[in-house]
């Protein structure tokens, strides 16, 4: 059975989350998976980087523990020129969870870009790069003959994309709503049971919910992302951000939350697209009152679920964790799945 060799630009919770997830269980082949996955380079900016094409090296394990500085660990290197140091390596799959501004896409634009060019199958968490250059990545990608995958860039592990690539292939999706922002549910969860919207802000972030600055969260611009990635896979559209009309919650008045509270509903942050029948599509992020009995109605705390709207199953619905190291990792393990199913479907079978 094959294995693949794996870099990992970024080395914060979610890669050391692969990580560990790599060497608990997926290291050796397993019928499960159908391959072994082998760290061979690691880089990131603050602990250098990492490179032993032998195998899976006690030096990954150690980073793990410890968060220590590469330079440190045999193969290790203070040298962060991760282009150079995942273009020189033996990787097939370059994995890229960097902490990277949504506004502009960097730095993981510029990690997808080069890593396609040199011909590396691309999975990274951030939504930046699939938002702003998603046609041009894809393109690379099949000019490279590699794959571009992106899961973790919605709902984390809780397949969305994927759900409707794989599973619901040959339906017609006419459209969506979700609630894609773990933070903004949360905050609406806590006003609905009596909190003023400071302290339930508050609340999420000793919880670790929202940012230290949970403006994209609230302001509704994380979800338009979302949004905007969704529409293109979902519905075939080619939206730009700008394409994607957007309202927070920031302004939300308690009072308009107590109201659908009284009756029976609540009030939702919603990301939803729809495709008209001339073609285009229309997207949105808006607090919406939804009725007591809508699919979305009931989705608590900083859990996060998408209805999708189709022709033969009417409205399929999955909800599930939006954010997490583990959760997320969870995707990029989906994405390399998808990266071998498409080996295997090339006639590639070992
Ligand atoms: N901050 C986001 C949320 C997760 O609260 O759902 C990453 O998009």
């Amino acid at each position: 059975m094959q294995t693949y060799n794996i870099a990992l630009i970024g080395f914060g919770g979610v890669n050391r989350a692969l990580a560990e997830l790599i060497q608990e269980r997926f290291s050796e082949p397993t019928e499960a998976l159908g391959f072994g996955l082998r760290i061979v380079a690691i880089t990131d900016l603050q602990l250098g980087t990492w490179q032993n094409d032998d195998g899976i090296d006690p030096a990954v394990a150690l980073a793990v523990e410890r968060g220590g500085n590469f330079a440190a660990f045999p193969g290790g290197s203070a040298d962060v020129d991760n282009e150079r140091v995942i273009k020189e390596s033996s990787a097939d799959i370059v994995v890229e969870a960097t902490f990277t501004n949504p506004t502009t896409g960097e730095p993981a634009a510029s990690h997808v870009r080069w890593a396609l060019e040199a011909g590396k199958h691309v999975s990274t968490t951030n939504k930046g790069p699939v938002a702003l250059f998603g046609p041009e990545f894809r393109q690379l990608a099949d000019d490279h003959g590699v794959r571009f995958e992106y899961e973790g860039s919605v709902l984390s592990g809780t397949p969305s994309l994927k759900l409707v690539t794989q599973s619901l292939r040959g339906l017609n999706i006419t459209g969506f709503e979700g609630i894609l922002n773990g933070t903004s549910n949360f905050v609406l969860g806590q006003m609905a049971a009596g909190l003023s919207m400071a302290d339930a802000v508050r609340e999420a972030q000793e919880l670790g919910y929202a940012e230290a600055d949970p403006t994209a969260d609230l302001g509704g611009s994380d979800v338009a992302l979302k949004v905007q990635i969704l529409a293109n896979d979902v519905l075939g559209g080619s939206l730009t951000p700008a394409d994607v009309s957007v309202q927070g919650i920031q302004d939300l008045d308690a009072a308009a939350v107590s109201e659908a509270v009284a009756a029976g509903g609540a009030i939702k942050l919603i990301g939803a697209a729809t495709r008209n029948a001339d073609g285009s599509i229309d997207a949105s992020v808006r607090p919406v009152a939804l009725a007591g009995d809508h699919a979305l109605a009931s989705i608590q705390g900083a859990t996060n679920a998408i209805a999708f709207h189709t022709d033969l199953l009417g409205t399929v619905t999955i909800s599930g964790p939006g954010a997490g190291r583990i959760e997320t990792a969870y995707a990029l393990l989906a994405d390399i799945i998808a990266i071998d199913d498409a080996r295997r479907l090339a006639g590639g079978t070992s």
